[in-house]
């Protein structure tokens, strides 16, 4: 049976809210079951308009336009109205806690997305909502991404279970979503990075204990060698304290035509966007033949029409 062919009903008062926080939070089959969702959804499958009556609120303390307009292109593509808002907009400006915000748009809106640079207030405001609350990024993670991004390597190359991919550059949130997809859905990941803006060794010590294949190096060209996908993002995030990374030390990690020759053959280059051309990638990667960046970007609109019905829907658990 398609992965729409049942109605979708309001989730009802007495169930949890389907927080869509973490890939780590989820078993395999669930990101699946999301993933399938997008996927018919993509093809132009299932009912019309699954969530029509259904408002989405979209929090931004940080800039976006991918997350954004694919958020907000996504609800009404499904049937549903959007509110967006910034910090600038909400008395939380002014002070109003994450809690009573939560509490109060609880009450309008069935479903909140927040993009913060503060992981705890994604927390806070999962803890104190009663309806579903998606992390859109934060300093920790961007889960929404790698859905997108699952789902283009997928479409481009089969199943990624069992593949070998490579992350170059910063150990940021974006990085540290690929450790939680690689868990989860069964591929190897090899990062690599300078020491001053590696991953956090703990990452790396939940992917082992959850039996997952991530292994860390200093050199680019290790972590490429064979990759069937060579990713990377930007030298500097949205949270980043000015001045923490070194562009000098993160120079040798910058995607060149060398390093892709390195890799598989038919390997893809992979980026979330915002890209710089000359910093993180060289022109030549990223508008050259590897290169699926705007199919990932696509993605986002699908993988998350994916997410919003799982969590406004009747969508297994
Ligand atoms: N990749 C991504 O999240 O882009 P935005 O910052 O434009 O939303
Ligand atoms: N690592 C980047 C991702 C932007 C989508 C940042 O946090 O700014």
């Amino acid at each position: 049976m398609s992965a729409l062919a049942q109605p979708v009903a309001v989730t009802p008062a007495a169930e949890l809210p389907r927080h869509f926080l973490d890939l780590s939070d989820f078993d395999r089959a669930t990101l699946r079951r999301i993933l399938d969702l997008a996927v018919t959804l993509k093809r132009g499958g299932g009912p019309r308009a699954p969530l029509a009556g259904r408002t989405l609120a979209l929090l931004f303390e940080k800039p976006s336009t991918r997350t954004r307009v694919s958020f907000e292109v996504a609800m009404r593509q499904l049937g549903g109205h959007v509110t967006v808002l910034t910090d600038r907009d909400m008395q939380l400006g002014r002070g109003e806690t994450i809690a009573d915000t939560a509490r109060v748009l609880s009450r309008y809106v069935d479903c909140i997305m927040l993009r913060t640079d503060r992981v705890r207030k994604l927390n806070e405001l999962a803890a104190n909502a009663t309806v579903p609350v998606i992390n859109g990024l934060t300093e920790a993670s961007h889960p929404c991404q790698l859905m997108a991004d699952i789902m283009t390597f997928e479409e481009h190359r089969g199943p990624i279970a069992g593949q070998t991919l490579a992350w170059l550059g910063d150990g940021n949130n974006v990085a540290r979503s690929w450790v939680h997809a690689a868990v989860r859905f069964g591929f190897s990941l090899r990062l690599a990075s300078p020491e001053s803006c590696q991953i956090p060794p703990e990452m790396l010590e939940w992917a082992a204990r959850e039996g997952g294949d991530v292994t860390f190096t200093r050199d680019p060209a290790e972590a490429a060698h064979g990759a069937r996908a060579v990713i990377t993002d930007c030298f500097v995030s949205m949270s980043d304290d000015p001045g923490r990374n070194s562009h000098a030390a993160l120079a040798p990690y910058r995607v060149t035509p060398r390093l892709m020759q390195l890799a598989a053959p038919d390997a893809l280059f992979m980026h979330c966007l915002p890209a710089h051309r000359g910093e993180e990638v060289e022109a030549d990667v990223i508008d050259g033949p590897w290169s699926v960046v705007f199919d990932e970007a696509e993605n986002r609109l699908h993988a998350q029409k994916g997410i919003l019905l799982w969590a406004m829907g009747d969508a297994p658990s």
